[in-house]
């Protein structure tokens, strides 16, 4: 048995939502909490199905879940139209004139589409998708910039149940055939282009040279988006606005199986192919559904904004299926948070009144780099909640979040979960949850975490090990596409009949889940296992630095070195001082086990597209002095050759 993850980070602030946040709020204080979490685990079909029986079913499920490790059904015999429940269910009720989506592109053009428009939009796309042979369980790759026709499409497909694949718009040509191949989907959605950071990104371009090698796909249906050339293959290219003069704007939305496909997305994951990821219908409405409802403790009079790209998780449960499920009213941005400048965001907010505003710690660290006077120019007094995911918050980072952006009286919900999870399940909920900045808190009703050792025991407090999740719940990825074996391996072998996460984590005293970081990228030093985000997070403490990676470098004496990378703060300047300065704080807030060996300055770190450091990057790096691994999921190339200039002044 190799030992536990130590951990030596201890954060002692703590924050409680004001008594006027907590009185209005759905769950308002610890008791409520804790009891509804226990009728959750003790009686989940109970719990669920209270849950599931707040959206519209055309017929009801006859058993909440069925449970065959590792594969699930929820609420079995149902049958529902998930499109009816995101759309149909509000533009025939008073929100039919409420705003559903607020767009505004980066160039800065503006839309707003009420639940009335959305239905109408949606079932004219439905039409659309069936005119062009389009069957229920095809699969529809979705290739958009940001616009609401992404939504619009990913709805349409859920409406005649087709299984949309939707490709993040910033991937190659490479990745589309990739998906295109493991999926077998023979009808694409795209547009000609979308603005990202002033230019044109070529969408449509891309599609044709990943269609020249692959050859089933019967039709691609371009939206108009920047007027850019692009050319059409007939028979094969349609234009939407063509194919919308000769729809109705009406369509019945015919009742799916509660375990219909919903959709398919890829994660890549550190190595290997792309996982596809299945999600289905009944079971991931309702889990997107109610996280969106207590943890965003959403209103009819919040303005909600998530800035996240359709093309992930976070944009497909939390911009399309989990707010329109709930009626809400969303801003959507088309661009880059930086175009033109640091203040876009900021701009964003103040002019549409967002009151609720969930980004990502990535996001947070730009933000925190280029500098205070960017949200100082706005007037940011409506939003009253924020939110964050991706990647844990440095301590740091939440603070500035918290001062910075919600004036010190926005609560921040840190909420932990994954592509496969499909909903958040460690989440602060924000009229009760104390919050210490960095830990995602306490698990989401039904969710039964926690952390293991090896042997398959539950940790003691603070004892790090592998975040788990013991009992199903009903947003769970089913499968990954055409290969359960991998889903076996990949999820469910560590321990029998648990779900393990992947992520290195521990609990504190009061119960709450810190992630220490990817259980492959722990540091092994001298024997003892660090998780990255600790040291990251002590880094990020310092006044001069924004944002930092750290990865094990191999070391005959220690089995592992320290190696530090660190990005600093608009003005700083790096020097041997700052180096010095900088490995003695880690010494002073971690322990002298975890002064890290090599300080590198970097003028940006290696992302992926979502934004998560690539620390399998940095650690090939510095062990071989070169990359010669698989780039194609990082977010710039660029960053590879200051890397490499860096550790080789
Ligand atoms: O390592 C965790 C990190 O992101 C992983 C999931 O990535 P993905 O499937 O791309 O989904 C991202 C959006 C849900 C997790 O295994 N992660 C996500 N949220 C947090 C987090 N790590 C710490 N704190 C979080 N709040």
């Amino acid at each position: 048995m190799s030992k536990n993850i130590e951990s030596h980070l201890e954060e002692n602030r703590v924050y409680t939502p004001s008594e006027e946040f907590s009185q209005s709020a759905r769950i308002s204080s610890m008791s409520q909490y804790r009891k509804l979490y226990k009728e959750s685990i003790d009686k989940p079909d109970v719990f669920w199905a209270r849950e599931a029986a707040e959206l519209q079913w055309q017929q009801p499920w006859s058993q909440v879940f069925d449970w065959k490790a590792p594969f699930a059904k929820w609420f079995v015999g149902g049958k529902l139209n998930v499109a009816e429940n995101c759309v149909d269910r509000h533009a025939t009720s008073s929100r039919r004139n409420k705003a559903a989506i607020i767009f505004e592109g980066e160039p800065g053009d503006r839309r707003v589409i009420t639940y009335a428009e959305l239905q109408r939009e949606v079932c004219k796309f439905a039409n659309i998708l069936e005119k062009n042979g389009v069957k229920s369980k095809d699969r529809v790759l979705i290739y958009m910039p940001m616009i609401p026709e992404a939504a619009i499409a990913m709805l349409a497909c859920a409406r005649i149940g087709a299984v949309h694949n939707v490709v993040f718009g910033g991937f190659s040509a490479d990745s589309i055939v990739d998906r295109l191949e493991d999926s077998g989907a023979t009808y694409v959605v795209t547009a000609d282009g979308g603005w990202r950071r002033g230019k044109i990104v070529p969408l449509k371009e891309n599609v044709d040279v990943a269609l020249q090698r692959y050859g089933k796909v019967r039709k691609v249906i371009v939206h108009q988006r920047c007027g850019n050339e692009i050319s059409m293959t007939p028979s094969r290219d349609v234009w939407w606005h063509d194919e919308a003069q000769n729809v109705k704007s009406t369509h019945r939305a015919k009742a799916f199986d509660s375990e219909h496909p919903l959709f398919l997305l890829y994660t890549s994951g550190s190595t290997g192919k792309p996982k596809g990821i299945l999600h289905t219908s009944g079971g991931y409405l309702t889990g997107t559904y109610s996280t969106f409802k207590y943890i965003f403790d959403i209103r009819d009079t919040d303005v909600y904004w998530c800035t996240a790209d359709v093309g992930w998780i976070t944009g497909h449960s939390y911009i399309v299926y989990g707010p329109l499920a709930n009626g809400a009213t969303q801003v959507m941005y088309e661009g880059a948070p930086n175009q033109p400048d640091f203040g876009r965001f900021w701009k964003i907010i103040e002019d549409h009144g967002v009151s609720i505003f969930y980004t990502a710690p990535t996001a947070i660290r730009a933000f925190i780099k280029a500098g205070d006077h960017f949200p100082a120019a706005h007037d940011l007094s409506s939003l009253r909640l924020l939110g964050s995911v991706g990647e844990p918050i440095n301590p740091e980072a939440w603070m500035w979040y918290h001062r910075q952006i919600g004036g010190e009286r926005c609560p921040i919900v840190d909420t932990w979960w994954q592509t496969e999870t499909g909903a958040i399940m460690i989440s602060p909920l924000p009229g009760c949850t104390p919050c210490k900045p960095g830990t995602a808190t306490l698990p989401f009703f039904g969710v039964d975490a926690a952390i293991l050792d090896e042997a398959g025991n539950v940790c003691k407090a603070n004892e790090g090990g592998k975040l788990v999740i013991r009992k199903p719940w009903p947003s769970m990825t089913r499968t990954i596409y055409g290969d359960k074996a991998r889903f076996r391996k990949t999820y469910w072998s560590d321990y029998s009949g648990i779900y393990t996460a992947g992520d290195g984590a521990r609990r504190d005293k009061e119960g709450n889940f810190w992630i220490v970081g990817r259980i492959d990228d722990v540091l092994n030093v001298s024997g003892h296992r660090l998780g990255t985000a600790e040291v990251e997070s002590a880094l990020v403490a310092h006044p001069a630095v924004a944002e930092s990676a750290v990865v094990g470098r191999p070391d005959e004496l220690k089995g592992q070195g320290v190696v530090c990378f660190v990005t600093l703060k608009e003005g700083k300047e790096s020097s041997e001082a700052l180096r010095r300065e900088l490995r003695e704080h880690v010494g002073r807030t971690i322990g002298a086990i975890a002064k890290p060996d090599d300080i590198y300055f970097a003028p940006a770190l290696p992302k992926t597209r979502s934004g998560k450091i690539m620390r399998r990057l940095l650690k090939e790096l510095v062990t071989t002095g070169e990359i010669s691994g698989n780039i194609t999921t990082l977010d710039d190339a660029q960053v590879i050759i200051n890397l490499q200039k860096c550790i080789k002044p």
